[in-house]
């Protein structure tokens, strides 16, 4: 019998062709994500990946296509719904209220973590893929909005990434799209048999998500539809616009692009999306946006929050297609090659004692020839070689290779440890 992964799912291990599926690419990312947060100046949370339903059902909104269509909901054995998390908002939320976070004048958190969507798979798109997410809660000026989006795009160019798109639009407040989307339905109403069945039904449901359809016939009939910024409030419109002062004040370059709306129903004003062209059809590589309210929704005091999330795999995709290199892992300090079975018998007791002293380091198994053996020693980026044979063995005395430069070390045994720790790089 063979078992196979589930669709949509993949491993992730040394050396994989695949750029979302090479660990060294993943420690590489997160390694350079956590810097990145440390030097924004947020912290680390981890949430369970599975929650009750209805924190997402409530909060993502139930006409979603994340809700509708794409949850991993499952009863559990006290017949209590739970669902794997399809996103890190909600849940994030949910921790800061209950955890009493609000307490703080503000609160900055990332995560990083598998998400769950049941989806049809494609280049991009998997039914486990990975996010980081920002969430910065308790300050409702543009600023904030304006620091979530260059974390963004500050982790993006440290990465390596280049030629992204970041495209805006304001939904306001509720209010706002209450008139606007009354002034939307009205528009398409005439029409309503031309729009795709989707669209047809997000008509009623949430016609603003109509505004972001794929289907070439909906694209046409919103073409000239009315703009949501003929509807944005007084206040709604000054957020927007100091946000896109902070943005152009720093050149950075953005586009305003009305029909963005996004597929969760939290958002209030600000709204954006990161686009890279080497992605393809699912060419987003991250999005987010502001979402006062949703705190108090979650039994929380009325505080404001803004953050945005990235799809770790379509990172390391971009990295990949414009030919950014993931730097290798540090190898070793020593790789240790012995030659018959006194040596052999005596490196794991060698090992040990360097590893108890902090010193990394591996010993030679398998071809017995020791330019193959020297070989791996350059594979794994090893520091130095040593070879341990007989002779070495009753001198005590043994030749420390340097990997790189070939220049050799002539070393007792006995100080052996003292040396490498003064020789290692
Ligand atoms: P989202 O746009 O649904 O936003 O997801 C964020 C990113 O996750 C996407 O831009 C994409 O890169 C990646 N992603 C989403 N679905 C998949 C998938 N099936 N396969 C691979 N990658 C995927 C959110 O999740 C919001 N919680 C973001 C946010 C945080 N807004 C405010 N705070």
């Amino acid at each position: 019998m063979s078992y196979q992964l589930p669709k949509g799912t993949f491993d992730i291990y040394p050396a994989a062709k695949n750029p979302w599926q090479n660990m060294d690419g993943w420690s590489h990312l997160e390694h350079t994500i956590r810097a990145c947060s440390q030097r924004y100046g947020y912290s680390e949370i981890r949430t369970p990946v599975f929650e009750r339903t209805e924190v997402f059902t409530r909060s993502v909104g139930e006409s979603s296509d994340i809700v509708s269509k794409e949850m991993y909901t499952f009863k559990d054995k006290g017949d209590r719904s739970m669902t794997l998390r399809p996103e890190g908002t909600a849940p994030v939320i949910r921790s800061y209220v209950e955890n009493n976070m609000q307490h703080a004048p503000f609160q900055k958190l990332f995560y990083i973590g598998p998400y769950f969507r049941y989806d049809r798979p494609q280049a991009g798109r998997f039914r486990q893929f990975h996010q980081l997410g920002v969430e910065f809660f308790g300050q409702n000026g543009a600023e904030a909005d304006f620091e979530v989006i260059t974390y963004a795009l500050s982790l993006y160019t440290e990465l390596g990434l280049k030629n992204l798109t970041l495209e805006l639009n304001s939904i306001g407040t509720k209010e706002d799209r209450d008139r606007y989307e009354q002034a939307l339905k009205e528009y398409l109403l005439p029409n309503k048999d031309q729009l795709s069945e989707d669209s047809q039904r997000r008509l009623d449901e949430n016609p603003l998500r109509i505004l972001d359809s794929k289907v070439a016939a909906d694209r046409e009939l919103v073409k000239d539809a009315p703009s949501i910024f003929e509807f944005l409030s007084k206040d709604s419109k000054a957020h927007f616009e100091r946000l896109c002062e902070l943005l152009q004040a720093h050149e950075l370059t953005f586009t305003i692009n009305p029909k963005i709306v996004r597929g969760l129903d939290y958002y209030q004003h600000t709204v954006f999306e990161i686009s890279s062209s080497v992605l393809g059809a699912q060419n987003v590589i991250g999005g987010g946006g502001r979402y006062d309210g949703f705190v108090k929704q979650f039994g929380g005091p009325d505080i404001p929050g803004v953050g945005f999330a990235t799809g770790l795999e379509r990172i390391l995709v971009t990295m990949d297609g414009q030919g950014v290199a993931i730097p290798s892992p540090k190898g070793p300090v020593v790789y240790i090659i012995p030659i018959g079975t006194a040596a052999e018998c005596m490196t794991p007791e060698l090992l040990y004692k360097l590893r108890r002293a902090h010193i990394g380091c591996d010993m030679h198994y398998g071809s017995k020839k020791l330019a193959k053996a020297l070989q791996q020693a350059e594979t794994i980026g090893a520091q130095f070689a040593l070879v341990l044979g007989e002779e070495e063995l009753s001198s005590r005395h043994v030749k420390l290779k340097n990997v790189r430069t070939r220049e050799e070390h002539n070393v007792s045994l006995d100080s052996l440890v003292e040396t490498l720790s003064e020789m290692r790089t």
